[in-house]
């Protein structure tokens, strides 16, 4: 994803409360982009359960071929009651990230001002991390199978499989996006070297020649068990960690409760090629019982617009919707769980819109 004259940006509701937080960041989307004089096209592709129980389809190759010419995807949320777990997810989701290349996913965790979390004593200053999941590779790549399904001698593999170039064009993004953060220029690698020593091998030693080329940044390592009790002892510690899909998976779930919970956690799927097809969604998902209600946080999918924008190349808008969240967040939203903000999905929109 490059910045073009005219941004070009898909809009998936998808399934459940999707459509509903998908509108408020089509809202917030508009409304910057008339201040900041950025000049957009949008387009909404019906895509997920509902369509999948009409008409059979997930993702048809034709509308694969539609997408391919967007600069971004916004996705509300997969995942539907009455279709089986795994077909939307792998169909939809996992196809797009795949299909288009979408190498990192990056999921900031930044816990805004008013936000609770439920680690004692922490504040704002000290939860503001990034974590860089590889998004393409890992056990995610769907090989494997079965011998003698369904007999007392089943056997099931399921591979984990990492690239040299997989894992090192996602390292030197991470080390580039670490650079330009100019925090405390610290990439921590996750990983768990100590068992996976094929793999997570392959990860370190990429990790190392790759952090010669960046003197500027300190690299650093965690096995992933222990990373999971330093993000809840000392989370200020953190300023990058990169990481494998499967271990980043887990991890995110576990920043995005520090940060205050899945209303609040985005995460972009990026392509960082020139004409790459990037994709950006909230982290929660499809919360049917909330559907149509008004009730669910759109603050995580406003936040997934922002980080739009600051992958389009548009910083100033991104920065004006991180401070327009900010506001609303530290002083107008009394929880950010569903339900409980005060006020409902589209007035938080509202809000959010005045204070850019
Ligand atoms: C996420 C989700 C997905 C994943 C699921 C829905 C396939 O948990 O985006 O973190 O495992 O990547
Ligand atoms: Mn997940």
């Amino acid at each position: 994803m490059t910045k073009q004259d005219i941004l070009r940006v898909a809009v998936i509701g998808g399934d459940g409360t999707g459509p509903e937080v998908a509108a408020e960041g089509v809202k917030v989307l508009k409304a910057v982009a008339a201040l900041e004089g950025i000049q957009y096209e949008l387009q909404d592709y019906d895509l997920g359960g509902d369509r999948y129980l009409r008409t059979g389809e997930v993702l048809p190759e034709s509308v694969l071929g539609e997408l391919a010419a967007f600069d971004a995807i916004l996705l509300g949320a997969v995942g539907h009651p009455e279709v089986a777990p795994g077909i939307l997810e792998k169909g939809l989701l996992l196809e797009l990230r795949f299909r288009f290349d979408q190498y990192i996913n990056l999921r900031p965790v930044k816990l805004y001002p008013g936000v609770e979390t439920p680690l004692a004593g922490k504040g704002p200053e000290d939860i503001d991390f990034v974590v860089v999941r590889e998004n393409t590779e890992d056990l995610y790549c769907g090989m494997g199978g079965f011998l003698k399904k369904n007999t007392p001698d089943e056997v099931a593999m399921q591979t984990a499989v990492y690239t040299r170039k997989g894992c090192e064009r996602c390292i030197r993004w991470a080390f580039e996006y670490t650079r330009k953060r100019n925090k405390k220029k610290r990439l921590t690698l996750v990983a768990k070297t100590n068992v996976l020593t094929y793999g997570h091998d392959l990860w370190w030693r990429t990790f190392q020649d790759v952090a010669k080329e960046f003197p500027d940044v300190a690299p650093d390592y965690n096995h992933v068990d222990a990373c999971c009790m330093w993000m809840v002892k000392n989370p200020e510690y953190y300023d990058v960690i990169v990481t494998t899909n499967m271990f980043g998976d887990i991890i995110t779930d576990l920043a995005g409760i520090l940060q205050g919970g899945m209303g609040v956690a985005a995460g972009g799927n990026i392509n960082p090629e020139p004409g790459g097809t990037s994709m950006f969604e909230p982290m929660g998902g499809s919360a049917p019982k909330y559907t149509g209600k008004g009730m669910i946080n759109p603050i995580a999918m406003i936040a997934a617009v922002a980080m739009l924008f600051e992958q389009a190349g548009y910083e100033k808008a991104s920065q004006r919707i991180t401070n327009a969240i900010q506001t609303v967040t530290g002083t107008k939203m009394k929880s950010q769980a569903a339900g409980k903000m005060g006020y409902s999905t589209s007035q938080v929109g509202d809000l959010v819109c005045e204070a850019l």
